[in-house]
């Protein structure tokens, strides 16, 4: 697969009779970068979910290059890293990356070559025989987006990465994920509640808001704002009113 573009159009979503989703319609290219803004409990990871393959949508079409898909075809599309990722604390951070290959049938040598490689290429050499509670909170979200991109890396689902990290931490895990951006090109939807990060890594940026959640706001163009003189400002302030004027899920 090449890096797909995404569609969603009216997907909505109830937890035992109780809407969370309400008709979601959005769109990333295919390459791009989108940022799912919204509060605590608007339905972000849920709707993460339902991209991944994880949560089947009671109703609404999931479109990825131009083709509807169902959710157990999703399944294996995604390199997904959920909210809280857990890398399997008795396997080392290699054994932790060649899982997604064996998940993909690939095993042995070869596999193991792939992930130090990979391993190598964003500066985690070091780490490969480290056991996961030898990792500081940064490395093993890096290593953790390693394995999703391992199991498929032309669509990535990021489920607020940067959430349990320190600000200097943060900062570095946040370039060297523009890095790998850079390097592969896949779309990414990058779930974050932080404005600031969603301006300085996304495309485009949706809101989530209202109870059941929808998009309440939309705005593409961003890399325009990152180049030399460009006033992010006033759209940090539109993105932070949407976001505050929702009601408390
Ligand atoms: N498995 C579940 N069963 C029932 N309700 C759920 C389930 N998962 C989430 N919810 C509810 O759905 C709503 C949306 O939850 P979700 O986790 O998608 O929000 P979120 O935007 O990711 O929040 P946060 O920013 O805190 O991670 C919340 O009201 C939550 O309590
Ligand atoms: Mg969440």
């Amino acid at each position: 697969m090449t890096a797909p573009d995404l569609e969603l159009h009216g997907v909505a979503l109830a937890y035992g009779g109780q809407p969370v989703l309400a008709g979601v319609n959005l769109r990333v290219e295919a390459g791009q970068v989108l940022g799912v803004l919204g509060r605590s409990g608007s339905g972000k990871s849920t709707l993460l979910h339902v991209l991944a393959g994880l949560l089947e949508p009671d109703t609404g079409e999931v479109c990825l290059s131009g083709r509807a898909t169902t959710t157990r075809e999703r399944r294996g599309q995604s390199g997904f890293v959920p909210q809280r990722p857990s890398l399997l604390p008795w396997r080392t951070v290699l054994g932790n990356l060649t899982l997604a290959l064996e998940l993909r049938g690939e095993r042995g040598p070869g596999a193991r070559r792939r992930a130090l490689d990979l391993l190598a290429q964003f500066n985690l050499a070091e780490a490969a025989n480290l056991w996961p509670y030898q990792l500081s909170g940064g490395m093993g979200q890096r290593v953790a987006v390693l394995r999703a991109a391992l199991f498929a890396r032309d669509l990535l689902l990021l489920d607020e990465p940067f959430s349990a990290l320190d600000a200097l931490t943060r900062l570095e895990f946040q370039r060297w994920l523009a890095g790998l951006h850079a390097e592969w090109r896949p779309t990414v939807v990058l779930v974050t509640h932080d404005v600031r990060e969603a301006l300085a890594l996304c495309d485009r940026v949706v809101v989530l808001g209202g109870k059941p959640a929808r998009v309440v706001l939309e705005r593409g163009n961003l890399p325009t704002l990152r180049s030399p003189g460009a006033d992010p400002r006033p759209l940090e302030g539109e993105l932070l009113t949407a976001l505050l004027g929702q009601e408390r899920p």
